[in-house]
C-alpha cells in the first residue's frame, strides 16, 4: 500500500480525495424522505405486479416466472465463496488467456517472482481485463480486450507495497495497461492465442493516438509536445467497451484522473488546482498511486495542465489493422466512460449511449449527424451529431437534453465536450447511481443501464454540486446494493429525444431486509447479488449480467458469495445465477465466439493464487462452453 495514496477502489479514492459537502438542511431531509414514503408504496406495488411498473414488468412472481417457461438453458448454481470459477452442471470452463502470457514467440514466459520484466511489458498481455469485444476478419478471430487499471503490489512485487520505484517501473506499469488485440484459436486442446499472429497488438499508456472532433485542436488540448492539440499518446484506464457496426472496437477512458499529480510544492498548487474542470473530474496533486508524475512529467499537471484533458474519451481502434492509429472522438464527450453501446436509429444514424460511472453523475447519448451507409465512408459518425444528456421525471418519462453552446452557456462545442460533466449540470441532467455498462436488446427498442451502488444517494451532491435527491430509478437512499434501468425509446427509436423509462431489477437481500432493500420481487435468496456492473445480450434477447460489488458474505451481503454473472429474461423479469468467480474478483467483459458456442468472461483482479494455484494472482479471461458443444448464447 502506497503510504500517501491508501490501496482503495478509485471510486473510494474519489472520495476521500475531493469529498463531498454533506447536505443535513432540515428541509431536504424532508423532501426526502417524503419522496422515500411515496417510493415505498411503488415498491409494495411493485410486487404485486402495478402497471406503474411498465408493461409486463414483473406481473407476477418469480415463481410464476419459472412455471411460465423460463428460458434459460440451465440450471442455475447456487453462491460461492472459494477461489475458483463455478458453471452450471453441463458446461465446462477454461482459461484463455493471464495477465503476462507472451503475445509473441520469443518472449519470456510469465515470472511469478517478478510479475515479468519491463522489456517484456508490452509484449504480453496485459492486466486486469475489462471490456472485450469478438471480430472476425478474414477466417481469423480476433478478441480486443480493455486492461482497465493496475495491481501495483502485483504488478511490482519486489516494490515497497507497490510503490514505483524508479521510472522502469512506471513504465511497467504503463505497459501493462491499455487494450490488447489478440488473435484465438480453439482446437482440441481447447482456446488459445494465436502466438505471433499478426494482428496481436498491445495499446499501451505511450501509444500514439490521433484526437479528432469538435474539442480536437482547442487551445485547452495543446501542450507543449503537441502544439497542435491532435496527436496525444496513450488510452487510460480502459474500462467498457463498444463495437461499431463498420467492425471497430471503442474502447472506454474511466477512472484517468488517478494517473496525474503535480511535483509542485504545496504553496504553488492552489492555482493548479484551481484550472477549469479539475475538482469536477477530480485531478489531485498525488494522484491514485501510480506516481507517474513523479518520474514522467506528461503526468505531472505543474508542467503539463493540460494533458488531463486529452484522456476520458472514447477511443476508436481499427482490430484488423494493427498500424492504424488509434483516434480518440471528442464528439462523444469527456468523463469517467463506463462503455459505449452502439445502435443505429430507424433511419440508420448511429446512436451511442455511454454512462459516467462515478456517484451521481450521469447518462449520456450520442446521435450522429448522418446515418451510417454500409461500405460507405464512416468519417464524422462518432463526432458529427449531438450529445445529449438523461433527464428521469419521477412519471416514469424522461427527455434526452442537447448539450450545445446555447443550452449550457459555455463558450464553445469544444468546451461542452472537454467539460461535458459542466455541460450535463447546466441543463439539469438527472444524478444517478454510478452508471455502469449500458446494452441494447437486440429484439427490442430498449436499453439497460446498470446503477451499480451510490452510497452517496440521498446524503451528498455531487462533485459538481448537483444534488443527488432519492427518487426515479435512484430510489434508495444509502444505496449499496444497485439497480437496473432500462429505457423504452418513443416511436421505438433510439434518436428519439423522449422515452419511458422502469427499473427492471434493483438488487437486495430479501434474507436480511424486509423493506426496498430487500429488492424487487425478481430477487430471491437463490439469486441475490449486488452491485451490476457488466452487461450484454446475448443474440437469444438474454441479458448477461455481471457484478463487481461487496463479496465479503456477511451482513448487508451475506449469502449473495463472490462476484459472479446472472442472466435475466427482459421479458419475465426472471433472473438466475449462471456462473461465479473466485473469491476476490470482479467479473467483467463478456463476448462469444463467432460460432456462438463459447463464451468468453473476464476475470478482473482474483484474490488468492487464482489460476495457477501458486505465486501471483492473475487476471484472466476464461472460455466457457457446453459439454455438448452447443450454441451458448
Ligand atoms: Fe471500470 Fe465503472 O467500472
Ligand atoms: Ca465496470
Ligand atoms: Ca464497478
Ligand atoms: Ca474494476
Amino acid at each position: 500500500m502506497n503510504a500517501k495514496t491508501p490501496d482503495v477502489s478509485a471510486d473510494e479514492w474519489d472520495e476521500l480525495t475531493f469529498p463531498r459537502p454533506e447536505e443535513n438542511e432540515f428541509d431536504r431531509v424532508v423532501e426526502r424522505a417524503i419522496t422515500r414514503r411515496g417510493f415505498l408504496g411503488g415498491v409494495l406495488a411493485f410486487g404485486s405486479g402495478a402497471a406503474a411498473m411498465g408493461p409486463g414488468l414483473l406481473s407476477g412472481t418469480a415463481a410464476e416466472a419459472q412455471a411460465a417457461g423460463a428460458r434459460f438453458p440451465f440450471a442455475p448454481i447456487p453462491a460461492h465463496t472459494d477461489f475458483t470459477v463455478h458453471v452450471p452442471e453441463g458446461y465446462t470452463w477454461q482459461v484463455l488467456v493471464r495477465w503476462g502470457d507472451p503475445l509473441f514467440a520469443g518472449v519470456e514466459p510469465f515470472d511469478h517472482d517478478s510479475g515479468g520484466s519491463v522489456a517484456a511489458s508490452d509484449k504480453v498481455f496485459g492486466e486486469n481485463t475489462d471490456g472485450m469485444e469478438s471480430f472476425v476478419h478474414r477466417g481469423h478471430q480476433l478478441l480486443a480486450i480493455n486492461h482497465e487499471y493496475t495491481n501495483r503490489s502485483v504488478n511490482l512485487p519486489h516494490s515497497d507495497a507497490g510503490v514505483p520505484r524508479d521510472g522502469a517501473d512506471v513504465r511497467k506499469l504503463q505497459n501493462l495497461q491499455g487494450v490488447a488485440v489478440i488473435e484465438i484459436r480453439e482446437t482440441d486442446d481447447g482456446w488459445a492465442v494465436v502466438k505471433d499472429s499478426p494482428y496481436n497488438r498491445r495499446i499501451t499508456h505511450n501509444t500514439p493516438m490521433t484526437i479528432v472532433g469538435p474539442a480536437a485542436g482547442h487551445d485547452l488540448m495543446k501542450t507543449e509536445a503537441d502544439p497542435t492539440g491532435t496527436q496525444s499518446l496513450g488510452t487510460m484506464n480502459n474500462c467498457g467497451s463498444g463495437k461499431t457496426p463498420w467492425g471497430t472496437y471503442l474502447t472506454c477512458e474511466e477512472n484517468f484522473n488517478g494517473y496525474f499529480g503535480s511535483t509542485a510544492q504545496p504553496q504553488d498548487q492552489k492555482p493548479i488546482q484551481a484550472a477549469e474542470g479539475y475538482q469536477r473530474y477530480g485531478i489531485g496533486a498525488n494522484g491514485w498511486g501510480y506516481d507517474y508524475h513523479l518520474w514522467d512529467a506528461r503526468f505531472d499537471t505543474s508542467k503539463n495542465p493540460h494533458e488531463p484533458h486529452r484522456v476520458g474519451w472514447v477511443v476508436e481502434i481499427d482490430p484488423t489493422d494493427p498500424a492504424r492509429r488509434p483516434v480518440k472522438h471528442t464528439g462523444l464527450g469527456r468523463f469517467k466512460h463506463e462503455n459505449a453501446e452502439v445502435v443505429l436509429a430507424r433511419d440508420g444514424r448511429v446512436v451511442v449511449y455511454m454512462g459516467d460511472d462515478e456517484r451521481g453523475e450521469f447518462l449520456y447519448k450520442f446521435v450522429s449527424d448522418a446515418p451510417f451507409v454500409p461500405g460507405g465512408s464512416t468519417e464524422g459518425l462518432l463526432d458529427d451529431g449531438t450529445l445529449y444528456v438523461a433527464k428521469f421525471n419521477d412519471d416514469q418519462t424522461g427527455e434526452w437534453l442537447p448539450l450545445t453552446p446555447e443550452t449550457t452557456g459555455m463558450e464553445s462545442p469544444a468546451e461542452v465536450m472537454i467539460f461535458a460533466r459542466k455541460a450535463g449540470s447546466a441543463v439539469g441532467a438527472t444524478t444517478m447511481d454510478r452508471p455502469e455498462w449500458i446494452a441494447t436488446n437486440p429484439h427490442a427498442v430498449e436499453a439497460y443501464c446498470c446503477l451499480t451502488n451510490n452510497r452517496n444517494r440521498g446524503v451528498k451532491p455531487n462533485a459538481g454540486g448537483d444534488e443527488a435527491p432519492v427518487g426515479g430509478p435512484n430510489p434508495r437512499e444509502t444505496n449499496h446494493y444497485g439497480q437496473i434501468v432500462r429505457w423504452f425509446p418513443h416511436d421505438d427509436d433510439h434518436a428519439a429525444v423522449t422515452f419511458d423509462w422502469d427499473l427492471f431489477v434493483m438488487a437486495g437481500n430479501p434474507t436480511v431486509h424486509d423493506d426496498a432493500y430487500a429488492g424487487s420481487s425478481n430477487i430471491t435468496p437463490g439469486n441475490m447479488f449486488n452491485s451490476p456492473d457488466g452487461m450484454a445480450f446475448d443474440q437469444n434477447g438474454l441479458v448477461w449480467i455481471q457484478t463487481d460489488g461487496d463479496d465479503d458474505n456477511s451482513g448487508d451481503f451475506a449469502g449473495m458469495g463472490n462476484n459472479q454473472m446472472l442472466a435475466g429474461d427482459p421479458v419475465t423479469g426472471e433472473i438466475a445465477r449462471f456462473m461465479t468467480g473466485p473469491q476476490g474478483c470482479e467479473v467483467t467483459g463478456l463476448c462469444w465466439s463467432a460460432d456462438r458456442r463459447s463464451m468468453f468472461v473476464g476475470i478482473q483482479h482474483p484474490g488468492g493464487q487464482w489460476p495457477d494455484g501458486e505465486g501471483l494472482p492473475r487476471s484472466s479471461v476464461i472460455a466457457i462452453k457446453r459439454a455438448d458443444n452447443g450454441l451458448i448464447g
